[in-house]
């Protein structure tokens, strides 16, 4: 009954074939995949795993750490340090770069990830994810936190994993993003949803609307039509979903199209986004690429930013093609100072920039 299901290291095989250091890549992937699994056998543990609630410390960003945030980071750092496939490792739960330690061989690839993603939703059971890029490593010597600070658009490899009422693996490697559903029973990721295609409109949107005092005014003026409906400029009803994992959104998007959004607020001046850079906006907007959507930082594509830092943070809007186009149309049109009166401060009751007194 099972014979002729493409598992994951059948799929590698094949997509690879013929690539430069396609053994050890696919080899990567099977070992981030298998630290997916034993993460999966956690979070699934729920309360009786005992591995709930806080750890009482912060990560470098000043986050409470979860008990979940630092067992995932060592089991990715378990699963991958050995094979010879790394020179080097770097997460959200580590302030530095881990380097592959003497006793294994380094090898051509970095790996950089958020070991659990949504983690403040463990406790109340709602999904969670892990969340992973690969970069390329070709020098002999030991990667240095710079070597880390590569642009999104040179990544050779990129997924994430959802742990949900099923756990799933959603990979890229440049041909396409494709969903892999764990087959619990035997323990195989099996190719369940091949070829993902964001549909490039949607009636969709998400975003923290607890932040709006802080929104940027292209931000506001989106979401402003997206709430005034058919009523609106827009002439359509929207829905609007938080879920507070970004991973979990993101597969929804995959799934049925959408609009998320973490954009600059002024709610943190030092922080000019919530997600971080590396290892959330890079690979997610790689596999949203690769699905024919679009991510952007409202100003640029995402993909394009040179990293400055390994904990940066950026902001990112991502999703359905013309809708991320039309927020990013919003943000060059506020920064020409040619969009809606109601969103721009040039445009206020007393200014000759009115729109009326222009006509
Ligand atoms: P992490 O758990 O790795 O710190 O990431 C959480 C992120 C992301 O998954 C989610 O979209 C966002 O933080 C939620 O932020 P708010 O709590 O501000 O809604
Ligand atoms: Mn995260
Ligand atoms: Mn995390």
């Amino acid at each position: 009954m099972h014979l002729g299901r493409t598992t994951l290291s059948k799929f590698l095989i094949q997509q690879l074939n013929g690539i430069e250091g396609a053994t050890d890549l696919g080899a990567l992937l099977v070992d981030v995949a298998a630290a997916v699994k034993a993460i999966s056998a956690m979070t699934a543990k729920g309360a009786l795993g005992g591995y709930l609630g806080e750890l009482g410390s912060k990560n470098i960003q000043g986050e409470t750490q979860q008990k979940l945030d630092v067992l995932a980071n060592d089991v990715m750092i378990r699963s991958c340090e050995w094979g010879g496939l790394v020179a080097g490792m770097a997460s959200e739960e580590l302030e530095e770069p881990y380097p592959v330690p003497v006793e294994y061989s380094r090898g051509r690839y970095l790996l950089v990830f958020d070991p659990l993603d949504g983690s403040s939703n463990t406790d109340v059971n709602v999904s969670v994810g892990t969340i992973f890029s690969v970069l390329r490593h070709d020098q002999s010597q030991p990667p240095a936190a710079n070597d880390f600070l590569q642009p999104g658009r040179v990544q050779v490899a990129a997924g994430y994993a959802i742990y949900g009422p099923a756990t799933m693996l959603v990979v890229t490697v440049g041909k396409g993003t494709h969903g892999f559903t764990l087959d619990r029973e035997i323990g195989n990721f099996i190719l369940t949803h091949p070829n993902l295609q964001i549909p490039i409109d949607t009636s969709e949107f998400a975003i923290n609307t607890s932040n709006a005092r802080f929104w940027e005014p292209p931000v506001h003026r989106y979401v402003t039509e997206c709430q005034a409906g058919k009523t609106g400029d827009r002439e359509r009803d929207f829905n609007m979903r938080w879920i507070a994992s970004m991973v979990a959104e993101v597969h929804r998007i995959l799934m049925r199209g959408g609009v998320f959004m973490y954009p600059r607020d002024t709610k943190d001046l030092g922080k000019p986004g919530r997600l971080r850079l590396l290892y959330e906006a890079n690979p997610i907007s790689f596999l949203i690429e690769q699905a024919g959507g679009r991510a952007t930082t409202g100003q640029q594509r995402l993909l394009d930013v040179i990293p400055e830092s390994l904990h940066q943070r950026v902001p990112l809007i991502l999703g359905s093609y013309n809708e991320v186009a039309r927020i990013e149309r919003y943000h060059a049109e506020h920064a020409n100072g040619v969009d809606r009166p109601y969103t721009s401060p040039l445009f206020n009751e007393r200014s000759m920039f009115r729109p009326e007194a222009r006509l």
